[in-house]
Parts: structure tokens; sequence; C-alpha cells
């Protein structure tokens, strides 16, 4: 048995506690709770990359502007159902600001998280029309989007677009959408786990094809702006966060507090339905929502029975964020761009030590540092990789979990401290050495 800086024997008695049958299908609550058993066992830390949670305080901005909204009282009043009149607004500017869209304050919807957002979206463009009854994943991707189609009992399909990037997006899509089933289309960009950015040629495709087969493209923006190759802070001032706003009308925008502005605690984020879509009236509504709109069976029936709106104070701090940011007062990404500087320094220590980046390109480009990024090692599949990384006190999920077909696993950077790259080197230098590549 060769030696490694955690004893086997605790990774293994954290593993079959849990009574895990296939470590690669692991969740990432599953992977944390082996993680803490086995750090707390060895009394060794853990390099902890398994959890995508902002690691940084929230935004001040925000905190102040909820303090003040509390001690003004709002906690005693239901907030307004279709939002908060000023985030509306400022939500509004922010996506002229940052994304170069008009979307009216109408369609600028405050929700619960951007959960809460597919969510509702999911409800709504299941009822459009009762022949379009599937949701299209473009994959990898976030796995409770997919439980909340469980949840609802709504059927979802999913393709890894490793192999599909460029010019072979267009058919591989069209091979979903000629069928005729699906009501819409869902990926993240940058993309949560493999930090993928599309390009705009792929947008333009998504966006041309939505028009044509008549669906509705939900675009997760969970981590705006965050392709830190380009300079996206400066507001009203190209370039912007690329979006398929830009090649149809049949678009939702989720935008989340959550880690652009470190504000996931407080469950706040904004769908930003376009203008043409929310006043549109599907016929396939009759039987659930009655003769309304599109913004309306968003808004007044799924949100209504939802939560009945959004959090007050949350949204004055998402108010607050968002009019400091158009304003050019706040630099939101100045603040999260540590993310990218700490990818950076890790991928060049994995890349050291014999490991592969498997999402490697968006095209004929290095993808971007940034929160997430995904490492394989030649012979190990994701679950392989997983269970002998615990042994060296590095946590991470498998790739299996998210959609995709690529062996290997997802880092996040979120939680890494300082110290800790002297303690990857050294762990990592003694990995190679134990796995020889042959
Ligand atoms: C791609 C993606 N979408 C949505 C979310 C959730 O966002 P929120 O906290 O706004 O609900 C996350 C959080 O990790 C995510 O990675």
């Amino acid at each position: 048995m060769k030696k490694t800086p955690i004893d086997c024997k605790f990774v293994d008695e954290a593993i079959n506690e849990m009574h895990i049958a296939d470590l690669s299908k692991a969740t990432i609550r599953e992977v944390k709770a082996i993680a803490a058993k086995a750090e707390a066992l060895s009394g060794i830390e853990y390099i902890k990359m398994e959890m995508g949670v902002p690691g940084l305080p929230p935004s001040a901005v925000g905190v102040k502007a909820e303090i003040e909204a509390l001690q003004n009282g709002v906690a005693s009043l239901y907030p307004d159902i279709n939002g908060l009149p000023e985030l509306k607004q400022e939500a509004s500017k922010f996506v002229k600001a940052f994304i170069d869209v008009d979307i009216n304050p109408e369609g600028c919807v405050p929700v619960t998280g951007s959960m809460q957002g597919t969510y509702a979206s999911f409800m709504v463009c299941s009822q459009c029309d009762e022949k379009k009854n599937t949701i299209l994943f473009i994959d990898p991707g976030f796995p409770v989007q997919k439980q909340q189609l469980s949840v609802m009992g709504e059927k979802y399909e999913t393709f890894d677009v490793y192999n599909y990037r460029g010019e072979k997006l267009r058919p591989k899509l069209e091979s979903y959408l000629s069928q005729g089933n699906i009501s819409a289309i869902i990926y993240s960009n940058p993309n949560n786990p493999s930090w993928v950015c599309l390009k705009e040629e792929e947008l333009k495709v998504i966006g041309e094809l939505a028009t044509q087969y008549d669906i509705i493209v939900l675009e997760d923006l969970a981590y705006f702006a965050m392709d830190f190759r380009t300079d996206l802070s400066v507001p009203y001032q190209a370039p912007y966060q690329p979006t398929v706003a830009h090649y149809t009308d049949n678009y939702i925008l989720l935008i989340s507090g959550s880690k652009a502005f470190s504000y996931a605690g407080q469950r706040i984020g904004v769908s930003c339905i376009s203008n043409s879509l929310y006043n549109r009236v599907y016929p396939g509504f009759a039987k659930r929502f009655g003769n309304v709109s599109f913004g309306s069976a968003f808004i007044h029936r799924v949100l209504y029975a939802l939560s009945s709106g959004v959090s007050h104070s949350a949204q004055y701090a998402m108010a607050a964020m968002l009019k400091a940011a158009n304003e050019g007062k706040y630099n939101f990404l100045k603040d999260v761009s540590i993310y990218g500087e700490r990818a950076r320094k890790l991928k060049e220590i994995f890349l050291r030590h014999g490991f592969h980046i498997v999402y490697d390109k968006d095209l004929d480009e290095p993808v971007a540092d940034g929160f997430y990024f995904t490492i394989g090692y030649p012979g190990m599949t994701g679950g392989q990789l997983m269970k002998e990384l615990m042994y060296y006190g590095v946590s991470a999920i498998s790739l299996d979990t998210t959609g995709s077909n690529q062996e290997g696993l997802r880092a996040c950077t979120s939680f890494i401290k300082d110290h800790q790259y002297d303690q990857l080197e050294e762990r990592m230098q003694l990995f190679e050495t134990n796995n020889p590549i042959i």
C-alpha cells in the first residue's frame, strides 16, 4: 500500500459510513460529508473543492441597504408580488448596462434565487403547448435543475456539449428540436461545472433555432460576467456579457445575486423575461392559468403560488447592488476576480503533475480561469480519481453527476485559502509519484 497524506482507512471508513455504492454518483453534500469525516478522523486539513458556495464576504452595498430596509419596517409588509419597483427599474437598467439588452422593468421579476427562477420558468414553459412537454439541457449543468423537473414530473433531454461546439451545435440541436417536443432549452454561461463560455456564433445558433422552432431559451447567468478573459465590468460600454437575447425574442435571462454579489444566503435573483415573451398569450395556458400572458402566468400564477414574492429586505439589497453597479460606483467583478486568480494557480499545479483540463477550450481559445475548472488524470475514471484524491486530502465532485460524458472532476475555487497552494503542490507531487502515467 502506497503511503498517502490521509491514511486510507479513514477515507474508506467515511465512505462506508455514507453507504455510497458508486462514489462517482455521490452528491456534493455527500462528498462534503466524506471529506469532513476523513478530516476529523485524520486531523489533516482537506483542500475542499466540492462546494460551489461563494467564499467571499457578502456585498457591503447590499448588506447596508438591507439593514436600512429592515430598520424602516419592511419586514412587516408583504412585498409587491410583481417585485419591488426600484429593483425592477434597476434590473432593467442593469441588463442594458452590462448585456446591452432592452427589457422593460415589468419583465424583470425578483425571485428567491435563480433556483426559483428556473422552477417557475420550467412550470410556465411546460404549459405553452401540450405537444411541447420536454426541456432540453445543453449539459454539463447544475444537477438541481433536473431535480426540479423530477419534482414537477416533467420530462427532460440532455446532451454533453463537449463534442458539439461551434458549427457542430446546430445539427445537434436540430436533432432534438425537430422532434417537436421541446418547450425550452437551458444552459449556464459561464458554465457550471466546466466553465465553458459559449461564443457569439454558438449563441446565434441557439437564438435562431429558438425562433425557428418557437421554443424558449432559459439563459442561466448565475456566474454573470465572470469570464475574466474580458473586462465586462464597465456599465454601458462594450464588451458586454454575451447573450442569446441578441439573436431571438424568446428568452428569459436568469440573473442571480448569489455568486456575482456573494449574496447566496439571502436567496435573491431576478428573472428577466423578454418584452415580447412577457406579453405573449399561449393557447396552452387556458387549462391551468387562464387566458393570461406569459409574464402574468409567471408572476401571478406560479410565483404567487410558490412563495408569494421574495423577501422584502433582500429585494432592497439587490436593488442597491444593481444601482451602484449601473452607476459605475461599485465594480462587483473586482470583488470576485479572486476566483480567477485562484483557478490559474490551482490549474498550474495540477497540470504540472500530470493532470489535464477536461473542458479545456472555447473553440480555439483556452477556457477562462474562474469559479470552477475540470480536471482528469490519465487512466482514471471520474469516480476513481475522486476517491484517489480523497486519500491526498483533496475533495471534488465527479463530472458524472452533471450530465457530462467525460471522465473527470469539477473543482471549485471558492474555498481555497492562501496557504493551500503549497499544500496542494506537495500532495500532487506525491500523487504523481504514486500514480505514474504509463
Ligand atoms: C448554474 C447555476 N444556476 C443557478 C444556481 C443557483 O443560483 P441561486 O443561488 O440564485 O438560486 C447555481 C448555484 O450554484 C448555479 O451554479
